[in-house]
């Protein structure tokens, strides 16, 4: 994202080496589905100076099958920065992965479910801050039209982007488009609150994979909503002030890529020139 600043931020302020031990305060489910059980983790780490958009490292206890320690996982911080007046702890939303192999075993993952299973009071090790460039621009850079699309969990950094647009900026009135890919209406996350705001400016539009389907019958996706509101998103694509966040899963970037072409296409411009356009101005977090 070249044509704007962003903050400059701490990274890796804790390492493996000199983590920081952070208390539980918090852990509310937030998805409760035979499969699928995502928290919501709020935990004491005013320590650390973290901006909203990086990611922390979380190191579980206990060693691997080589007996080594076991490794970092990053995830996205669902809050905003820890030095922002009157901002929530700081707060992760995990799923608890587990899944079949394909010799049929179960497989669970090691950091999501030790997370998962926590405690308030229970003490995590934590790393970072990570990550430089998943960030808002600097407040004198700050207000221009967003668009933010999310699958799953990746809905972790937005919830503290909407917060930083809609509740720390004074007078933010640029479109800010929140576009959410989730399989059922019950794993909406943070779906309350996001209709709770009342801001003209925002528009927020959810994919329901497995319960809404395209005209061709396939499961309609972040993408295909976004071919669908062309004529709202057109003149955005088209404003170079606007930027695109994407984060969730791999395979998104596909998406991403198919809807904006589509839209130009459908609208007769050069599809690979607006493309390129946009990809300039898109920072992505997939896994
Ligand atoms: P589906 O799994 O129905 O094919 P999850 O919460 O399980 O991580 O899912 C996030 C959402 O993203 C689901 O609705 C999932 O659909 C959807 N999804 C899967 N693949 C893609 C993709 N390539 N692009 C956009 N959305 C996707």
């Amino acid at each position: 994202m070249s044509t704007v600043t962003l903050p400059v931020v701490e990274v890796n302020t804790y390492k493996k080496a000199n983590p920081l031990l952070a208390k539980v305060i918090e852990n509310r489910q937030l998805v409760n589905r035979d499969d699928s059980d995502v928290r919501h983790i709020v935990i004491d780490a005013d320590e650390m100076n973290y901006l909203d958009g990086q990611s922390v490292g979380v190191i579980a206890p206990g060693v691997n099958e080589k007996g080594n320690p076991h490794a970092v996982r990053l995830y996205s911080i669902a809050s905003l920065g820890s030095r922002v007046v009157g901002a929530e702890k700081l707060t992760l939303t995990v799923k608890r992965v587990v899944y079949q192999n394909e010799a049929g075993e179960t497989i669970r993952g090691v950091c999501s479910n030790y997370l998962c299973d926590t405690k308030p009071g229970d003490v995590l090790t934590l790393t970072g801050p990570a990550g430089r460039k998943f960030l808002l621009p600097i407040a004198e850079e700050i207000e221009r039209p967003y668009i933010f699309m999310a699958t799953g969990t990746g809905i972790a950094p937005f919830r503290g982007f909407l917060q930083r647009l809609f509740k720390v900026t004074k007078n933010y009135q640029s479109p800010v488009y929140l576009f959410m890919g989730a399989r059922y209406r019950d794993e909406l996350l943070y779906d309350e609150e996001f209709k709770a705001y009342q801001a003209p400016n925002f528009h927020y539009y959810t994919a329901i994979s497995r319960e809404q389907k395209n005209a061709d019958g396939s499961r309609k996706y972040i993408q295909h909503l976004m071919v669908e509101k062309a004529a709202e998103l057109l003149p955005l694509l088209q404003d170079e002030r606007t930027l695109f966040y994407m984060c969730g899963l791999k395979g998104m970037e596909a998406g991403f890529d198919f809807a904006i072409k589509t839209i130009a296409q459908n609208a007769g411009l050069d599809a690979g020139q607006l493309l390129a356009s946009c990809q300039a101005r898109l920072e992505t977090e997939t896994y």
